[in-house]
């Protein structure tokens, strides 16, 4: 078990020392937790297979779930797929550094364990000055799931990261609080039209803006069977509390009146007006009220409208009964 070193560092101004010990930890095929813009990674050098399988034993992660490959430019970026399209170039020039993962066919560097034996590669450029500083000084792409166990929500503190993974990792960048608080969308390319596997940050209507055609994947539609995206099971990003969606606040105190009835303490949690702010809170919110030790957790889902799909997807899944 490696003892978990935690080092503070500034977002605005990364400490070059700190990150060049980090770099080094992932030359030595360690591992490395940084904070992005959405929830904190779990790096290990993404093309040394031995490291990225560090990544699966200290998540316990299924190893037919791939990982994302942080880079710090569309170079990078270049670098590891073999169809970098006009339409790649345009989503990059706009949405990079940002919360959009861009799916690709890989380039024989690329090893197999890092995309769970799948032809494909998925990539982003993180917004986040720790996480850029620690690739450019590593010298090449990170590959990094978020820093939780498997099925656990995604962790958007560095206190999150610990109560996971302490003494399971070599190193966390505590960069504070992440300021998006929900994953990356994940966008196929190599489909026609491509696909929305997960929605995440960037909206459907921003991507629509770039390119005209998309299509999304419903939670139920074969889309998400396990062969397109092995991560993107039913249930997932889940608290440990039971939590129940209701559609209306008149179904919410129903709920919450008969649980109660039953003798179980019950948590309401109301979701704040904009979708942003929202995102931002709902992981911490979670983490809290995991805490706090409820029987129960009752969710209002927001309206069901393109702005609020991303955290409707993560509260249906994390709703959804164990499969
Ligand atoms: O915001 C994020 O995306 C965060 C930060 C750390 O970048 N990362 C993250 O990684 O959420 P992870 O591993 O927790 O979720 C990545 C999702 C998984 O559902 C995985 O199955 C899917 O992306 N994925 C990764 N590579 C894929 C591929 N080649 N094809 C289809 N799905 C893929
Ligand atoms: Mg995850």
């Amino acid at each position: 078990m490696p003892k978990t070193e935690r080092w503070m560092l500034d977002p605005n101004h990364p400490n070059p020392d700190l990150i060049a010990q980090a770099a080094t930890m992932l030359q030595l095929g360690q591992l490395v937790a940084f904070p992005t813009e959405t929830v904190y990674g779990l790096g290990a050098a993404a093309l040394n297979a031995d490291a990225v399988q560090g990544i699966f034993t200290a998540k316990g992660r299924p190893s037919t779930n791939p990982l994302i490959v942080h880079v710090a430019d569309i170079a990078m970026a270049r670098s590891l797929v073999v169809n970098w399209s006009d339409i790649a170039e345009q989503l990059a020039a706009q949405f990079w550094p940002g919360p959009l993962t861009l799916i690709f066919n890989k380039h024989s560097s690329v090893p197999d364990m890092t995309t769970a034996s799948g032809s494909t590669v998925a990539i982003r450029v993180p917004a986040n000055s720790i996480a850029l500083e620690l690739i450019r000084t590593f010298g090449g792409p990170i590959a990094a799931p978020s820093a939780n166990r498997s099925g656990h929500l995604s962790p958007t503190t560095a206190e999150h990261v610990l109560e996971d993974l302490e003494g399971r990792i070599d190193a966390i960048l505590d960069g504070g609080p992440c300021s998006g608080g929900l994953e990356s969308t994940v966008l196929d390319l190599t489909s026609s039209p491509p696909r929305i596997l997960r929605p995440g940050l960037v909206s459907l209507v921003q991507l629509q803006s770039i390119i005209g055609d998309i299509v999304m994947s419903n939670l139920d539609s074969p889309g998400n069977s396990p062969a397109l995206s092995p991560g993107l099971q039913l249930r997932h990003y889940a608290p440990k509390t039971a939590l129940e969606c209701a559609q209306d606040s008149a179904e919410a105190d129903f709920l919450v009146n008969l649980y109660e009835t039953a003798g179980l303490k019950v948590a309401r949690y109301g979701i704040v007006l904009d979708p942003a702010e929202a995102a931002m809170k709902l992981y911490a919110d979670l983490h809290e009220l995991d805490r706090q030790g409820w029987d129960r957790i009752i969710v209002v889902l927001p309206p069901d409208e393109p702005a609020w799909a991303a955290i409707h997807d993560r509260l249906l899944r994390a709703s959804a009964e164990e499969e």
